[in-house]
């Protein structure tokens, strides 16, 4: 009889701690952040040997941690960014993604945290000499990026020979292949393009009197509680050198933080 409620008594004590144990779990994990990705833009963000890596990569673990969250990033492609931004399954992206005013009426972004401009890139010979050169050639461009917008600018909206891929490195492999004479992308990763594809003879022009120049910024949905913070976070990183380390690893080049800052 004795030993039966001690037993009793055990379990009990078990049950109760048990449920403790969960509760106190449920309290104190921290949320992890759901963040976004399209990883087939290098260097910024891409996979190697199974793995994602890129500038964004390395950028966004030194913001988390200065924010203090735990995150998973997750590579969802381009288009579906956007939509999962806008539903709310996905915290925040980070993807080069350009800061605009069309943007702005739907997502939220952080303070810059990178300046870039559009290049063309073609077949080493092609004769292209500025982007007025686009028009009547067929042009690769990623569905939905501002060198979409870059192309369309001079060869009109719709224009039949602006062939759109649902990423920049298909649209790479069109130009490989012959199926379009020149791609309009992000300047860094049409450098990195050139520098890493010698087979593939090409070569990237920059045009400044026909394209702009832009700020990636994080993108949140609109009102996320999440984007002062993580502006504070970025502007530590950006403040404290560490910016500029994987600035330097990346891009292999020194950084003046100065314009970034004075940019916002
Ligand atoms: N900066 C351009 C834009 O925002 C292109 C970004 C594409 N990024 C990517 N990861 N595919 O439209």
């Amino acid at each position: 009889m004795k030993s039966q409620k001690k037993v009793l008594f055990i379990i009990f004590t078990v049950l109760t701690m048990m449920i403790l144990a969960a509760c106190g779990q449920s309290t104190s994990t921290s949320e992890t952040l759901n963040v976004g990705t399209d990883a087939a833009f290098a260097p910024f963000e891409y996979m190697d040997k199974g793995e994602m890596v890129g500038f964004d990569v390395d950028l966004l673990a030194a913001v988390m941690k200065e924010a203090g969250y735990d995150y998973e990033l997750n590579n969802i492609g381009w288009d579906p960014l956007f939509a999962s931004i806008q539903g709310k399954e996905l915290d925040l992206a980070i993807s080069g993604i350009t800061i605009n005013e069309e943007r702005k009426q739907t997502y939220d972004f952080s303070v810059p945290y990178f300046q870039s401009t559009h290049m063309i890139v073609f077949k080493e010979g092609a004769g292209i000499t500025n982007a007025n050169d686009l028009v009547g050639k067929k042009v690769g461009v990623q569905n939905g990026t501002t060198g979409q917008s870059a192309a369309e600018k001079i060869m009109g909206v719709n224009s039949p020979t602006n062939m759109k891929y649902e990423n920049t490195a298909v649209a790479f492999m069109a130009l490989a292949n012959g199926d379009v004479e020149a791609v309009v992308t992000d300047n860094v990763v049409a450098s990195e393009y050139v520098k890493n594809n010698p087979d593939a003879k090409v070569e990237a022009i920059e045009d400044h009197t026909n394209f702009e120049s832009e700020f990636y910024g994080l993108m949140f949905p609109k009102g996320s509680e999440l984007k002062p913070k993580f502006d504070e976070a970025l502007k530590t990183v950006i403040e404290n050198g560490t910016y500029a380390e994987l600035y330097k690893k990346w891009f292999g080049k020194e950084v003046n933080v100065e314009e970034l800052l004075k940019a916002e």
